[in-house]
């Protein structure tokens, strides 16, 4: 069986959010192809987490057989964000650009995601990259919205796009490979001219498209679709 994981992190609510639509789209069409696909929700847009703070870092970097009560405690809520993202195939992420880069609410997630010992390992025998993914094999659908537009490779706005290549940066903690990442923008939500009706339509189109494709694989295996 299938397993979709659907994360919001739209400050807006359904009616007000492109992102939102388009996650809404990738899950109907997903499910449309294959009805056996379990889907969890989690709306950090709705219900942001809290930021991590001393006693998070305190707590996450103490080896579990010695942590104490409030330690188990205080990463409770990063231990099922995590378990979410573990039972999951494919993650689709609803992420508009904020100021250049991902809303809080999505950072503050991937900040509860990270976490050594359950997502990463840390040993510096392997020298300058001593950070080893644990998670692996899982396919993430970025469902994204901008109010200006040229912020893909060689775009007029590239330089500018501090929300793709951070994404891409910290997808190994949810066992994403750079190749399994297929991301769709709507652009010139600001203008609210003929390019932005274009664009949602072209957005509405790929979406569709990748749950199609990922709706007639079966199973985690089967979910890693080549590209294109
Ligand atoms: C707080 C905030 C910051 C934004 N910053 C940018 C930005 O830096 N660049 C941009 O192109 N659009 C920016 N926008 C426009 C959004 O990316 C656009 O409205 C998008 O559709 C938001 O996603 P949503 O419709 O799912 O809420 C911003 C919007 C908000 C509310």
């Amino acid at each position: 069986m299938t397993t979709l994981l659907r994360i919001d992190a739209s400050a807006q609510q359904q009616d007000r959010s492109l992102t939102r639509m388009l996650t809404n789209l990738f899950t109907t069409e997903l499910l449309q192809a294959n009805p056996d696909v379990k889907v969890i929700t989690r709306d950090i847009g709705q219900d942001p987490v809290p930021a991590i703070d001393h006693r998070f870092i305190h707590a996450a970097f103490t080896p579990p057989d010695a942590r104490e009560d409030w330690m188990t405690d205080r990463l409770a809520l990063s231990d099922a964000l995590i378990d979410e993202v573990a039972a999951a195939d494919i993650i689709v992420m609803g992420a508009p650009m904020y100021n250049y880069g991902m809303p809080a609410a999505l950072k503050g997630w991937i900040d509860h995601i990270a976490r050594i010992g359950r997502t990463f390992s840390f040993d510096l025998a392997r020298g300058d990259f001593p950070i080893e993914p644990i998670l692996k094999g899982k396919q993430l659908v970025v469902l994204s919205s901008r109010g200006e537009f040229g912020f893909e490779p060689g775009g007029p706005r590239a330089h500018m796009n501090a929300l793709d290549p951070a994404i891409a940066a910290c997808a190994h903690y949810f066992g994403v490979d750079a190749a399994n990442i297929h991301t769709v923008a709507i652009e010139y939500q600001e203008f609210k001219d003929e390019r932005h009706e274009r664009s949602v339509i072209a957005a509405k189109d790929a979406t569709r498209a990748l749950a199609r494709r990922f709706g007639q694989a079966r199973g985690t295996n089967d979910a890693c679709v080549p590209a294109g």
